[in-house]
């Protein structure tokens, strides 16, 4: 009898089971397309069984049964679903590893349970490599299901500098493939900031690709510790096999993206959660699909500042932090809606290794809510404060010279904007209110005093 079983065997599914063997445990491997089973079936042996049906599948798991699903999201997983639910008996234990959308989690979680299946929804990072070798994972669903699993998730999940297992029990029901989205919504944040600062790099200083792939190796080296910079400078150094150039400046700069960075805003609107850096990043990719593009891009005649990488280096850090503060900030604002605990310091650990947003200053957020867990605003606490005050500057010069060049940084302005909103007690919504009330008598509240407040406004006539 095998103690893990794996549906779905392309590579996300094929890397995990083989992660999950080369940890000691015996894992059946199931696909309804055959070749991706045969592909399991080179590496079998007395721990590794490939199977062919359902059935075989199903009963070849001692009980309760433990499944992990790594199929495409969408209606495939409620397909499987379907099926299982049939060959399952109360108590086993099914856990989705897809980007599935919180909503369809949700649905799901409810459904299996009434007939007894444990649910967990549970992202997972890190892609390829990550499976293979340690990701990060993100486990949401019944607590008791997931200590039958922990065990397992713990052995194959990524380490963090100092040996902790990047997974631990995210929250009930959907909460694991939420925090999975809001990730993601940081992965497209932080992507596009960097992709802001090598326009400014080449546009500005006129820096070449080996120069650039120098800078951010060196800041990947300094407080820039992150998996998003380390790959930037490899993506900037390598050759193209077509032609001899080098394959970033052939890479056509349209960017797709397959949604999960669009759910994280579509919550964050529902919530009215001020994620307007996410937001930015998203509506970046729409940008670049817009066939308007076609005028001339900008030029820089000037002289580069001299203090422009210092300042880029320090921009970009203070923008990673925003992007991770605005994530954690959903965070707060959904656990508060959808009645969730969720931890945020284990949150942060959790991407501190295997994930694709992980980072050192990922360490520095699990410690300032591990100081404090009711924090509303990464930035209230005093090392991000203090973060803040030390590269505002740098960050400001950033996006006036940006201004200046006409080159557009809709994530760095809106990092900068963040910042200079989170705090300001003086901003001009009141100015908002009183033109609702004029033109809706739509009402407003009082500085000065309590209750709800119209005025006859007066119209000339
Ligand atoms: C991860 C990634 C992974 C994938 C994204 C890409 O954590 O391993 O987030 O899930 O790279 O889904 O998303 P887009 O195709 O939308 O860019």
């Amino acid at each position: 009898m095998e103690q893990f079983g794996v549906i779905g065997l392309a590579v996300m599914g094929k890397n995990l089971a083989l992660n999950i063997h080369s940890r000691g445990y015996s894992v059946a491997g199931f696909s309804i397309d055959k070749p991706e089973v045969d592909a399991l079936a080179k590496y079998q042996d007395d721990k590794l069984k490939p199977t062919y049906t359902w059935e075989e599948f199903v009963n070849s798991l001692e009980k309760p049964r433990k499944i992990l699903i790594m199929i495409k999201a969408g209606k495939p997983v409620d397909m499987t679903l379907d099926k299982l639910k049939d060959l399952l008996e109360p108590g086993d234990i099914v856990i989705d590893g897809g980007n599935s959308n919180f909503h369809d989690t949700q649905r799901r979680f409810e459904e299996l349970g009434k007939y007894g299946i444990h649910f967990i929804g549970m992202g997972v990072s890190g892609g390829e490599e990550g499976a293979l070798h340690g990701p990060a994972l993100m486990p949401g669903g019944d607590k008791e299901a997931f200590e039958k699993v922990r065990p397992i998730l713990e052995a194959i999940a990524a380490k963090t500098e100092d040996g902790r297992p990047c997974v631990s029990y995210i929250g009930p029901e959907s909460s694991g493939h939420y925090v999975k989205m809001v990730h993601n919504g940081i992965e497209y944040a932080i992507m596009q900031e960097v992709s802001e600062v090598y326009d400014l790099l080449r546009t500005v200083s006129g820096k070449s690709n080996e120069e650039m792939s120098e800078i951010f190796g060196k800041w990947y080296q300094g407080d820039l510790h992150a998996y998003l910079i380390e790959i930037t400078s490899k993506v900037l150094q390598q050759k193209d096999d077509l032609t001899s150039d080098y394959v970033i400046d052939h890479i056509l700069n349209v960017a797709s993206y397959k949604g999960t960075g669009n759910w994280m805003l579509e919550d964050g609107v529902a919530l009215g959660a001020p994620i307007s850096v996410i937001a930015e990043a998203v509506i970046g990719r729409f940008m670049s699909k817009q066939t308007t593009r076609e005028g001339s891009a900008p030029k820089f005649d000037g002289q580069a500042p001299a203090d422009l990488v210092e300042n880029l280096e320090k921009a970009l850090n203070l923008a990673q932090a925003v992007a991770y503060a605005q994530g954690f900030q959903q965070l707060t604002m959904a656990a508060e809606a959808y009645k969730w605990e969720l931890r945020y310091q284990s949150i942060a650990q959790n991407w501190e290794a295997g994930c694709i947003i992980r980072s050192n200053m990922l360490q520095d957020i699990e410690k300032a809510y591990d100081e404090n867990g009711k924090l509303q605003v990464l930035f209230q606490a005093p090392y991000f404060k203090s973060l803040m005050e030390k590269n505002l500057p740098a960050l400001r010069a950033v996006v006036k010279l940006a201004a200046d060049a006409g080159i557009p940084t809709p994530t760095l302005s809106a990092s900068l904007n963040y910042l200079e909103s989170i705090f300001n007690p003086n901003l001009p919504a009141n100015m908002i209110q009183g033109q609702r009330d004029y033109f809706g008598a739509h009402t407003y509240y009082r500085n000065d005093r309590e209750g709800v407040f119209h005025t006859e406004w007066y119209e000339e006539k």
